[in-house]
């Protein structure tokens, strides 16, 4: 590089170029090669670190020499230490069970902007990161620092070419202008900028359209309060602020001490060397810190006895800092400033509170985003939360001298170490910690398709059998108070003493509640847990139908949860695990039985219920598995007198059930197999137990089974359009819900069944659709015949239609009794409720509202085709 002296536009355009070759080059090396000549860099760097120094303080005439020299080796040796084992090239990490693997990219090439407050430790600093990280970097030094920040480069680079980087990898304006630092931070070969300077330049920087990553001005205050340990603070404070002559950005530029221990702390200051001005000395060293409304750069890291001469006052030779009192926070007020020199303001503050005001104004005033300390007593978190929380600093640092901490690894080792410390948006800034490797690498995820886990959720104990339900209640044996759940006909019937007489024996006491109605509402469950509450029962029994065991889940939701908000709950979701609003496990104070005596909803094994809001006839659908009983009980003794028409109805609900879970976008091997029994089942059973009752016992034995499969399966897989449409149809209508199903299974059916839906749902568990072959998949289990899956589908098409036909169903909504007039007012409404309804999402195809209308035009008419 040594042949090319960048000093106008197009050398730098020139070194770009070269840079950018270079760092293209760098981009292929691997990690180990990225490593030696990261450490060999490093080590080069460390070894220059005092005549880099030297050179530093004689051509800026700022800064110690001695104290550059710990710049100059933190800069080399604790960014080495920190940066040594990340991984920063290709694949930096990787997650094979979840499939993710990160890859890391470097940005390219950097605009270094160096300041003349650390030109070389700065240098070090940004070369390394950039090494460690395949880029490559150009240096806009400071022109009051050009020749050290130069050799810093040259050094490090050096080296990193001897351990076998390409040669340009790092480059340097040699005669640095406002004009190259433009053109530097504004090309398109450019890919960032890692700006350290005045607020000018930051400002240059995330002005130029590149991603900026840099600093802005500091102006740190340091409140030390009543607690605080004050000659453990006064003492840092010193060191801190006389570090290479107070040229750290971090540094301190005032404190500010509670009116409590003010006198006490100013006296520490003067007895450890600092100098309070008196009030003739302020105005001369105020007129001298600021010229026209700017830092007088003639004061930046010179010594406290050098400013005083410079401000006309005499000190003694030794003193380390000047001190003014003050207690204006404005640009007014020159000790508010950003000092960059040993002078500090002193403020007094009333209490806590208002010093941490005053902090708050002093960083708001000139140090958005950079550093701010506190000294307290270390107990005192909720002091330091209120100060963190309230400043507006990237750094809160508690009992440190802000110089040394800010910069990190030092005073906290979990502090990143870096030379330019990130001050967010407050200060302009991309990033507000302390820049990294991290920050100058893009990172690629490589997101491997996983899907999330599935689940079958059914209750621990399903029992079946004829009479299981005497010897499964003796299960509850120990328990104390059996609260029944039923209605009214069930009660009167006497059945239920199948039930109390089992509790009697195992010496369970019990309540029966038998008010519970068709499509229970929650005044109904109010007036039950009137009684629950009182008399605290340790199991709910619900035994009936689909509406005693719904009431009975919300009954027992409301027992342990009486909070719970229903429409939060009844919320659409689109994966009930990630819903927004759930309900925590049941089970503290009660278990839950379940023993159907319908043969359709699945109740008893499914996570669901539905209760309808009295006034408002809302009706609030809930799904969660919290809701899943703990025991069901499917004994076919109390299904043998089920009247034809509730046998009729209930019976396609569950072949409904079947058929819907079996093509959802959910259906699993686990539900599949539960789905595909069920419906050889009712398909063999359901025209016996209508036609012989009580006569076939067999048939209704099968049925009763069948039920709960197919709950089984819909309880994990869910349901589809089928219920959707079903659920506002017989709302509106007052048809029942089996029947319901019944009038439009056979034009879903229809619907779905296409290679090539318009729509197609979100994360189907089929790897294409499917759907056609499932229905044929579904003659087949019904020995249907057909030859491929168009004939198979009309075949089961017929025989559904046939079934509806052997149990005297309605073929069409018309045929049920719906008149035209009324069904098509209330089209729209059903459409756009159906669309709307849980079922829908879990549908094979995603429908199109006007779908959903043909679907039910078409089952209005009974037109199947
Ligand atoms: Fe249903």
């Amino acid at each position: 590089m040594d042949n090319f002296i960048v000093d106008n536009t197009k050398s730098l355009k020139g070194l770009i170029l070269r840079v950018k070759k270079a760092q293209e080059i760098y981009a292929t090396f691997t990690q180990d090669q990225v490593d030696s000549i990261f450490k060999a860099a490093a080590l080069a760097a460390n070894k220059a670190r005092i005549p880099l120094a030297k050179m530093a303080v004689e051509e800026t005439g700022m800064g110690i020499v001695e104290d550059k020299v710990i710049k100059n080796h933190f800069a080399s040796e604790y960014i080495y230490n920190k940066h040594k084992d990340a991984l920063t090239c290709g694949i930096i990490s990787e997650d094979k069970a979840n499939g993710i693997k990160i890859v890391a990219d470097p940005v390219g090439v950097i605009a270094g902007i160096v300041p003349t407050t650390n030109p070389t430790s700065t240098a070090i600093f940004k070369s390394l990161i950039t090494l460690k990280t395949r880029n490559g970097i150009i240096f806009s030094p400071h022109p009051r620092s050009k020749k050290s920040t130069v050799e810093a480069a040259k050094i490090v680079l050096a080296a990193a070419v001897k351990a076998g980087a390409p040669k340009d990898i790092i480059g340097w304006i040699d005669i640095p202008s406002l004009e190259l630092t433009n053109l530097l931070i504004t090309d398109q070969n450019v890919a960032t900028i890692l700006a350290t300077g005045g607020p000018a330049m930051v400002k240059a920087a995330y002005s130029s359209g590149k991603p900026a990553l840099g600093v802005g001005a500091g102006n740190t205050p340091a409140i030390i309060d009543e607690t605080a340990d004050i000659q453990m603070a006064a003492s840092y404070i010193l060191m801190s602020k006389t570090f290479d002559n107070g040229m750290i950005c971090a540094s301190e530029q005032s404190i500010i001490i509670i009116k409590d221990v003010y006198k006490k702390v100013v006296d520490e200051l003067v007895l450890r060397g600092a100098y309070i001005l008196n009030k003739n000395e302020k105005i001369k060293v105020a007129k001298t810190i600021v010229i026209n409304g700017k830092l007088n750069s003639q004061i930046v890291g010179q010594s406290a006895y050098k400013i005083a001469q410079l401000s006309g006052i005499r000190v003694p030779e030794d003193v380390k800092i000047l001190a003014g009192e003050v207690s204006d926070i404005s640009l007014n007020e020159a000790f508010a400033y950003e000092k960059l020199s040993p002078v500090i303001a002193i403020y007094k503050a009333e209490n806590f509170e208002d010093a941490v005001e005053k902090a708050y104004k002093l960083v708001e005033l000139a140090g958005a985003g950079h550093t701010s300390v506190l000294y307290t007593d270390a107990r005192k978190q909720d002091r330091i939360n209120i100060f963190a929380e309230k400043l507006h600093t990237g750094r809160v640092l508690i009992n440190t001298p802000s110089s040394q901490g800010a910069i990190g690894d030092l005073y906290n080792f979990k502090l990143e170490p870096s030379l330019t410390l990130g001050c967010g948006s407050w200060g302009g800034n991309a990033v507000s910690e302390n820049i990294g490797v991290r920050h100058l690498l893009n990172y690629k995820t490589v997101a491997q398709r996983r899907e999330n886990m599935l689940w079958f959720r059914v209750p621990p104990k399903i029992y079946f059998k004829r009479g299981a339900t005497d010897l499964a209640l003796r299960e509850l044996v120990g328990k104390k108070r059996a609260f029944i759940v039923t209605d009214r006909f069930l009660f009167d019937s006497g059945v239920i003493y199948s039930i109390t007489k089992v509790l009697e024996d195992i010496k369970v006491g019990y309540q029966i509640f038998f008010d519970v109605k068709p499509e229970p509402t929650l005044s109904t469950i109010d007036e039950a847990l009137l009684i629950i509450n009182v008399y605290q029962p340790d199991v709910i029994i619900a035994f009936g139908g689909g509406s005693p065991i719904d009431a009975a889940k919300i009954m027992w939701l409301m027992y342990e949860y009486p909070d719970t908000n229903f429409q939060d709950i009844a919320m659409r979701f689109m994966d009930i695990r990630k819903r927004i609003c759930d309900i925590s496990e049941l089970g503290e104070k009660a278990q839950m039985v379940a023993i159907p005596t319908t043969s359709g909803t699945g109740s008893e094994v499914t996570p669901f219920a539905v209760i309808r809001e009295d006034s408002t006839h809302i009706k609030y659908p809930i799904a969660d598995y919290s809701l899943t009983p703990n025991m069901a009980i499917i004994d076919p003794n109390f299904v043998d007198s089920m009247p034809k028409n509730l046998c009729a109805a209930s019976g396609i609900d569950a072949l409904t059930h079947a058929i819907e879970a079996y093509v959802s976008v959910l259906a699993t091997n686990f539900t599949n197999s539960p789905a595909l029994e069920a419906m050889k089942l009712i398909f063999r059973y359901l025209p016996r137990s209508y036609e012989y009752g009580i006569n076939d016992p067999v048939a209704r034995e099968k049925m009763h089974y069948a039920s709960t499969l197919a709950g089984m399966a819909f309880a994990n897989a869910f349901l589809g359009v089928c219920h959707s449409i079903a659920h506002k149809l017989g709302t509106a209508f007052s048809i029942p819900h089996g029947i319901a199903n019944a009038l439009i299974i056979n034009q879903v059916i229809r619907y779905n069944a296409t290679d090539r839906p318009k729509k197609q749902a979100i994360f189907p568990q089929y790897k294409f659709p499917n759907v056609k072959a499932k229905y044929g998949q579904i003659a087949d289990e019904l020995n249907l015949g057909g030859k491929n899956d168009d004939e198979k589908l009309e075949l089961l098409i017929n025989a559904i239609t046939k079934l509806k036909k052997d149990i005297n169903l309605p073929l069409s909504i018309k045929e049920y009794g719906i008149e035209e007039k009324s069904f098509y007012n209330n089209l729209d409404k059903l459409v756009e409720q159906a669309f709307d309804d849980q079922c829908t999402g879990a549908n094979p195809v995603y429908p199109l509202m006007e779908d959903l209308r043909s679907i039910l035009i078409k089952a209005y008419n009974g037109q199947v085709r």
